[in-house]
């Protein structure tokens, strides 16, 4: 059985604590004696404390970045079967080597219900938030939600900065619910702040020139749309509900629990 390795000295402890060097601290009374007993190079401890530090570090940043990032469930593309999918693989290889949102394109799901709109905009989500970017997911109505309630203190400009502060903004269920006239302002008002500045993950039933439906004025329609769709991976999805596919499934099996 291993003895416990002898504490650090209290001035060490105090430093580090002083410092936020968290990992280094946990791991550094191992560490030295691993390195006393093995003969490492003095380099070699100070590289591996180092590297546990950026490791643990690295990790707890995507942890609140995966936090605040508020995706209503947690999809990863792993879980997103290709096969039913009517999504080709390249655009899908494309979409998931996250380089439209370094380069500042939009990505617009467009397709009946069930047919993986919202796991796809959350697993690329999930997987840009992995990959270090900053993330926020909305629906449309929170999104308008949250953009109305700066209208009260006339701070939108100011909460609009701080969305995009992140690299991809998702916009979900856009049309589930109409848009009034200061909705629908609001909502183009966010797009056009972020035309060519940052990534935009839309999703939508509505075929784009359905969008009159539950954008009141014709011509925010037009405009919205032209910012959208400028520099937009447009992807259709289409086929049968993921849902009812698997309905249909556990009844065939006899299982009865949704
Ligand atoms: N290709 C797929 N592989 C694995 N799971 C899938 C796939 N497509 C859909 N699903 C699953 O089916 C369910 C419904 O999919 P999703 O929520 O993405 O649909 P949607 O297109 O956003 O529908 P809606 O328009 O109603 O919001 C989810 O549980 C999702 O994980
Ligand atoms: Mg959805």
């Amino acid at each position: 059985m291993s003895t416990a390795a002898p504490a650090l000295a209290p001035d060490l402890v105090d430093g580090l604590r002083r410092l936020k060097l968290a990992a280094m601290r946990q791991l550094a009374p191992e560490l030295l004696r691993t390195a006393k007993t093995q003969r490492w190079a003095p380099e070699e401890l100070l590289r591996t404390l180092v590297e546990a530090e950026i490791t643990a570090r690295d990790a707890s940043n995507a942890r609140t970045r995966l936090k605040t990032a508020a995706f209503p469930v947690i999809k990863t593309l792993d879980e997103f079967d290709r096969t039913v999918s009517t999504i080709n693989n390249a655009t899908l290889d494309y979409l998931a080597s996250l380089e439209w949102i370094t380069a500042r394109e939009n990505l617009c799901l467009v397709g009946p219900a069930g047919t993986g709109k919202s796991h796809l905009l959350v697993a690329l989500g999930v997987a840009a938030v992995t990959a270090g970017h900053r993330v926020r997911y909305f629906t449309a109505a929170e999104l308008v939600e949250t953009l109305y309630r700066g209208l009260a203190d006339n701070s939108v400009g100011r909460v609009i900065d701080t969305l995009l502060r992140n690299d991809l903004i998702i916009c979900d269920e856009v049309g589930f619910a109409p848009l009034d006239d200061t909705g629908a302002q609001l909502l183009f008002r966010f797009i056009a702040a972020a035309y060519e500045r940052r990534a935009l993950g839309i999703a939508s039933h509505w075929p784009f020139e359905s969008w009159g439906r539950f954008l009141p004025e014709h011509t925010t329609a037009v405009s919205l749309l032209d910012r959208l769709l400028h520099h937009a991976n447009v992807v259709i999805t289409d086929g049968e509900s993921y849902r009812m596919r698997e309905a249909r499934t556990r009844h065939k099996g006899g299982t009865t629990n949704s």
